[in-house]
């Protein structure tokens, strides 16, 4: 009898998915909590360049090749003026931050954040406030970041200093309008109407940008998916991308359950897309609406912390969620996820990026360290780029509370012709055994092993401090490759990495 726990899988080169856009693998700071102040920005610190950034996170960033971060919201976006951001810093003014009820110095804004985006090799994804303004706020900011000069906000950046325009591509038009806690939340014919306007507006400016509109902000939320519906009903011909949101936590301490969550990733993605096609359909168009991941994450650890802190602080500890290794195996299978619909998630963001919810964390004055979430976000982001593949798996299944036939394996693989490498991403979700996996690569002769990296801990709840790094990575993964079959033992509960490359001869 074989062993019902054999996995077996087919990886052909010609069985492809999608390019991956590289912008799957960005992520996003929010002037929240730590994430601005004490996070990517802290004058005096010892690491501080001449801009005050730190750049100790700074190497951490680059070392995600992060290729696009989302600011400056999120939430905060919905009753920011952009304008106090911007001009002598002496002179901006402190104000009430509405959504997460602290003080906002205004220190860093708009052209300091594209600075550091280009300290750290990003790209900058821009949101603009749909919640207590609109278009012509909008209309302004666009002419100030993307408008070369002649005109009074395109010349008033470069009295501030910048006289090149920032030229920044990628556009959110507003932050969860949905949501009853947005400030100046909407319905979605209202906010599909803004966001037409404001988008018609921003690409009179300057017509090169993309948009992302608004969809629901969680699958929970009661208009789910009828406000993505009626908003791109309304606003199809000015946008490209529609948004989602999702964060997963372990509330009822139920491992099992907990890691087959990105299966709720994988049913919305579809019904977001599905969504997307019948507007189209409606509107006998020929454009495309793609899919903008724009916050993605685990978040539950804090939020009871969270409910204590005193409001109207600087920069207070908040969504500080500390990740434990159970965390990091559902940020990879989420990023499985996203990979396998590399046809439609062309933007995504882990939310958020530091202190905040995030994969690196700092302590103010003193030093950064990584979140057991950093490596499945890491190895994703350096190695998942060129082709997704589409793997034709066979694996053994369980049911969890709210899941049913929930695969225990999880694969996405990614095909890199030019550098001719295959990375094979995999998550065991097991909770005790090792599942042998049986992997049929005839298509790629000549191909061998490179690594086989493995993030695994005995202990689910293992998480990272500032003085022990306990989850970390290491290449010791069991796996070896011969007649186009590779075989890997994948140990319970694992993040799995095989890198295959094409053995180079000395043949010319
Ligand atoms: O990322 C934290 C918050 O989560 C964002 O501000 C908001 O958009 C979402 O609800």
């Amino acid at each position: 009898m074989a062993n019902k726990l054999q996995a077996t899988m087919v990886l052909d080169k010609s069985y492809q998915i999608s390019e991956v856009d590289q912008r799957i693998y960005g992520s996003f700071i929010e002037h929240l909590g730590r994430a601005v102040y004490g996070g990517i920005y802290e004058p005096g610190h010892p690491e501080a360049d001449e801009q005050g950034f730190r750049k100790d996170v700074l190497n951490l960033v680059k070392e995600l090749q992060v290729p696009i971060v989302r600011y400056p919201g999120g939430n905060m976006v919905s009753a920011y003026n952009w304008e106090d951001g911007v001009g002598p810093k002496e002179e901006r003014p402190r104000r009430l931050e509405l959504a997460w009820r602290t003080i906002e110095t205004n220190e860093m804004g708009t052209n300091e954040f594209v600075d550091w985006a280009k300290k750290a090799g990003a790209d900058v994804m821009m949101a603009v406030n749909l919640g207590t303004r609109g278009i012509d706020a909008a209309r302004n900011l666009i002419e100030y970041t993307n408008h070369p000069s002649g005109t009074y906000w395109s010349d008033l950046r470069r009295a501030h200093g910048y006289e090149q325009p920032h030229q920044i591509k990628t556009w959110c038009l507003g932050n969860e309008m949905d949501g009853p806690w947005q400030v100046g939340q909407k319905t979605a014919a209202e906010y599909g109407k803004i966001a037409k306007e404001t988008g018609k507006a921003m690409k009179l400016v300057d017509p090169t940008i993309e948009l992302v509109a608004c969809g629901s902000s969680n699958t929970d939320m009661p208009t789910f998916p009828e406000y993505e519906a009626t908003t791109l009903d309304i606003a199809y011909d000015e946008v490209d991308f529609i948004s989602l949101h999702q964060y997963y936590g372990n509330n009822s301490n139920d491992p099992a359950n907990y890691l087959a969550k990105n299966m709720d990733m994988d049913h919305f993605i579809k019904t977001v897309t599905a969504t997307c096609d019948y507007i189209k359909a409606k509107h006998r168009s020929k454009k495309t609406i793609n899919l903008s991941f724009d916050e993605w994450n685990v978040w539950y650890h804090s939020r009871e912390h969270d409910e204590k802190l005193e409001p109207w602080t600087v920069a207070p500890p908040q969504l500080e969620d500390v990740y434990n290794f159970e965390d990091a195996l559902l940020v990879g299978s989420m990023l499985i996820t996203m990979l396998r619909h590399a046809d439609r998630v062309k933007m995504a963001c882990m939310a958020q990026l530091v202190n905040v919810i995030a994969p690196i964390m700092t302590e103010n004055n003193g030093q950064s360290w990584k979140q057991t979430i950093y490596y499945p976000y890491l190895h994703a982001s350096v190695f998942g780029r060129g082709v997704s593949l589409q793997p034709i798996l066979s694996s053994p299944k369980y049911d969890s509370k709210d899941f049913t036939d929930v695969p225990f394996i999880d694969c996405a693989a990614v095909y890199d012709e030019q550098g001719e490498e295959l990375t094979i991403f995999l998550v065991n979700k097991h909770l005790e055994d090792t599942i042998p996996l049986d992997v049929d690569v005839r298509s790629f002769e000549g191909y061998t092993i490179k690594e086989h990296i493995v993030l695994e801990h005995h202990d689910l709840k293992a998480a990272n401090t500032k003085d022990t790094a306990r989850v970390t990575p290491h290449t010791n993964g069991d796996s070896s490759l011969a007649d186009g079959k590779l075989h890997a033992q994948l140990h319970r509960t694992s993040w799995n990495v095989i890198r295959l490359h094409k053995t180079k001869t000395n043949e010319s």
